[in-house]
């Protein structure tokens, strides 16, 4: 256990042909970075931090778990940590809109950006591949109002792994960005979301592994249920999308259909 950096340290044996040899799992604490922890195999070592241990949203955190990271041989990197804020985006806290920001977007290109190039080296070395995961969402599909600043970090966090998979397309590294749905998590009670948003959720354990095969098969994995938002992108101008997504939230929160 190394505190004040990362919540955890576990090491694997990594002798095992074609598993990682240590993941860093951004989140880990709880929920669906919990379960990520939880389905990778005990000979993958496993760098874990949780908000406590590393602020994410604060340049020294980032800073600090990236000096960490460089001494371990990280060839998994999950970019997992992340929270949103429910409501409309002006009568938020400001610091809460900036933190989104910070921890769904500076920190994944931050880590990304410097943990990468090492990992594709390594993985060039010894004839293997590295892997990266961003976990983005469902919402990055469209645009989400009462949750607007939420959901745009979680396009960015799309845009930016497809591109990066394109880019590093012959490089031995594996990339995806992983789309979950609703999962029951602790993410709702920090975002003061309202109960009515659990009642389609899956459960973190579920939806990790999803993510685990998908990566080096696909680029983009949605774990459940958002084919007809992303076609809707496609077939209905945005800002109809933009509506109907208001309605369907407001239903949701019990706020009405206005
Ligand atoms: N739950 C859903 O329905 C859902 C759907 C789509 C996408 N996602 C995405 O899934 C990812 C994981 O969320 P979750 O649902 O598992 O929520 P969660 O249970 O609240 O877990 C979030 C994790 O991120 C960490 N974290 C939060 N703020 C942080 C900060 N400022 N600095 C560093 N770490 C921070 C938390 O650490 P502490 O526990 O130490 O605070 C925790 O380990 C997020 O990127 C979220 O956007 C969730």
């Amino acid at each position: 256990m190394v505190r004040g950096i990362a919540a955890a340290v576990r090491q694997g044996s990594g002798q095992m042909p074609g598993r990682y040899r240590m993941a860093l799992i951004t989140g880990a604490t709880s929920g669906i970075g919990a379960a990520f922890a939880a389905a990778l195999p005990r000979e993958t070592g496993l760098l874990l931090t949780g908000r406590d241990a590393a602020r994410l949203e604060a340049e020294a955190g980032r800073r600090a778990l990236i000096a960490l990271a460089e001494t371990l041989p990280i060839d998994l990197l999950i970019n997992n940590a992340g929270f949103g804020a429910f409501g409309p985006c002006l009568e938020n806290d400001r610091g809460t809109e900036l933190g989104m920001v910070a921890v769904n977007v500076t920190a994944v290109v931050e880590l990304t950006h410097a943990l990468l190039p090492a990992m594709i080296e390594r993985a060039r070395g010894q004839g293997g591949r590295a892997g990266l995961i961003v976990v983005s969402s469902t919402v990055a599909f469209v645009p989400m109002p009462m949750m607007a600043t939420y959901a745009a970090t979680k396009t960015f966090e799309l845009s930016f792994t497809e591109a990066l998979a394109e880019e590093l397309r012959d490089a031995p590294v594996d990339v995806l960005v992983f789309c979950p749905g609703a999962t029951r998590t602790g993410f709702f009670q920090r975002a003061r979301m309202p109960d009515g948003f659990l009642r389609y959720a899956e459960e973190p354990a579920a939806v990790a592994p999803k993510a685990l095969a998908a990566l080096g098969r696909q680029r983009v994995q949605v774990s459940r249920g958002s084919v007809g938002l992303a076609l809707s992108t496609i077939a209905v101008p945005r800002r109809i999308v933009a509506a109907g997504a208001r309605r369907f939230i407001q239903r949701i929160a019990g706020h009405g259909d206005s």
